[in-house]
């Protein structure tokens, strides 16, 4: 690589890549840095999915290809659920500019336990078969379930990312939140990661968000209000109480 294309690439990483959640951005910066992986943790029913469907629909707006690679949920109990949203999601999915892989069910039944290296050169595969520019990898917890060899997570998730990095793939992975304060190899590994909280207030559920880390950004790593809306999940600038 010429010194020239170098210098290049690294003013290609001002760009911002918009997340598709409303008010995020406004968090973050301006929006993802492209090629970069972020994780998006929470509690359950948190709107971990949510966020990675809205990232991807953003995408498709402006012809973007999208993929959503389930390890979890099957594809079609997603949609339905997302119908509820004003995403036009379907049209997306009919347009092949959003692609849903249900590589769980394939893993299941298969007789054979993958490795990490090979569940994740099976994501690239899929990447590169959909030629997406936006990937959602939905849930990364249930990969630690699935490999035989769950020893080398840090260094197949390493490779993964450098991976994705090299091919210029803006990339979300969702995880669960297991024990509390435990943090595990994908916080370190990502170049940002979001936390969605939610807490419990005169018998009132408050929903917020967190930036706790984002790579070469500066950011507000302040609790931010989150709501649902018809336009999925949207960020407010105020803090939860
Ligand atoms: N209008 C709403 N008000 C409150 N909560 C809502 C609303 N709409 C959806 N939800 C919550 O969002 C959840 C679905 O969001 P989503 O599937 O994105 O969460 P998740 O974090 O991916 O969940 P899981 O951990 O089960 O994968 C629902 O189970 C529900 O709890
Ligand atoms: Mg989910």
């Amino acid at each position: 690589m010429s010194p020239l294309m170098y210098v290049g690439d690294i003013l290609k990483s001002l760009d911002r890549i918009p997340s598709g959640v409303p008010g995020l951005d406004n968090v973050i910066g301006g929006g993802f840095l492209p090629g970069r992986v972020y994780l998006v943790t929470g509690p359950p029913g948190s709107g971990k999915t949510t966020i990675g469907v809205q990232f991807l629909v953003e995408g498709a707006k402006n012809g973007e290809k999208g993929l959503f690679v389930s390890l979890v949920e099957n594809p079609k109990i997603i949609i339905q659920d997302m119908l509820r949203y004003n995403f036009g999601l379907l049209g997306y999915i009919q347009s092949k500019t959003i692609a849903f892989h249900d590589l769980g069910s394939h893993l299941l039944r298969a007789e054979y336990r993958m490795t990490w290296n090979e569940l994740f050169n099976a994501i690239l595969q899929l990447i590169e078969g959909e030629k997406a520019k936006r990937v959602v990898v939905d849930s990364f917890t249930s990969m630690e379930y699935l490999v035989k060899d769950p020893e080398n997570k840090r260094w197949a998730l390493g490779r993964f990312i450098r991976a994705l990095q090299e091919l210029e793939i803006t990339t979300i992975i969702t995880s669960e939140m297991l024990k509390g304060e435990s943090y595990t190899d994908e916080h370190y590994l990502a170049d940002g990661v979001i936390v969605i909280h939610h807490f419990m207030r005169n018998y009132q559920m408050v929903r917020a968000l967190q930036v706790l880390k984002l790579h070469g950004v500066p950011h507000d790593s302040n609790l931010k209000r989150i709501r649902f809306t018809d336009e999925g999940i949207r960020v407010y600038q105020e803090a939860p109480f």
